[in-house]
């Protein structure tokens, strides 16, 4: 059973990882954040920032791995989740940039049909995952449909890094970053796996405001199913989950 926090707001949320995330860093200066794009987490990155330049911790060695990435967009775009990283914790927080990988990396924006190129990003990210020791701390938004990273529903419990389709619900929650224009939005992504997710030493998600109301209560009082890939976290031994009253509505 995930321990379930429930906050006032996102910066109350945000100071709950902020001050573990400080201590974590004070405690092992090289440690692995897994990092997560979306709304969710942008006030927690803000809070550890703030800690980090008021107490003057050293972030040189930190290392960090993304969640997930759009396939067929240039590491450039400004959507491209390589680019939101590196906007929203990488420069706020100072951290090594050469020290901070996003899965589509080494694609930048390859071609579908590339498909041997794209086949073997997955199983590297991984590799590069436990050659760094494994994910220390890993922050997770979570979609409407109960989605982690880009792991749909009827996503394997037990998957590793991977290229998936995006489901609709998803490209029309995301089409809001692509001028409301679905047609933009990208068809295929690459997404560490549950089983990736479920690697790291300590999970926390983050969920705000009614509409998650329906995916929280599946994860936290529904069955483990593939058909909400974030039920997974009842699996973890140490998964913390952080919303607000609009979000814990229906538990
Ligand atoms: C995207 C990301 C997920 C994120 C989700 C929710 O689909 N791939 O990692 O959790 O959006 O985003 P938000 O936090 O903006 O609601």
């Amino acid at each position: 059973m995930a321990e379930v926090i429930i906050v006032k707001n996102e910066e109350e949320a945000g100071e709950i990882y902020g001050r573990c995330v400080a201590d974590l860093i004070k405690a092992k200066p090289d440690a692995v954040l897994g990092l997560a794009t979306g709304s969710s987490p942008l006030a927690a990155y803000q809070a550890l920032a703030k800690i980090v330049h008021e107490e003057h911790i050293d972030v040189s060695k930190v290392r960090g791995f993304a969640l997930d990435e759009y396939l067929g967009l240039p590491l450039t775009h400004p959507e491209s989740y390589h680019s939101t990283i590196h906007r929203t914790v990488v420069e706020p927080l100072g951290l090594d940039p050469t020290k901070v990988h996003v899965p589509g990396d080494v694609l930048n924006g390859a071609p579908l049909e590339d498909g041997d190129k794209i086949a073997a990003a997955g199983p590297a990210y991984d590799a590069a995952i436990e050659a760094a020791g494994g994910i220390d701390v890993q922050i997770l938004g979570i979609g409407t449909d109960g989605h982690i990273g880009f792991n749909e529903p009827g996503s394997s419990l037990a998957s590793g890094t991977r290229v998936k389709t995006l489901a609709e619900q998803t490209r029309i929650d995301n089409a809001r970053f692509f001028d409301n224009d679905i047609k933009q939005v990208p068809t295929h992504c690459i997404t560490q796996g549950i089983g990736t997710v479920l690697k790291a030493r300590h999970l926390v998600l983050l969920a705000f405001g009614s509409g998650k109301a329906e995916a929280i209560e599946e994860t936290v009082e529904g069955g483990v199913s593939a058909f909400c890939p974030a039920s997974a976290l009842q699996l973890h031994p140490h998964a913390t989950i952080i919303i607000d009253e609009e979000a814990a509505s229906r538990l």
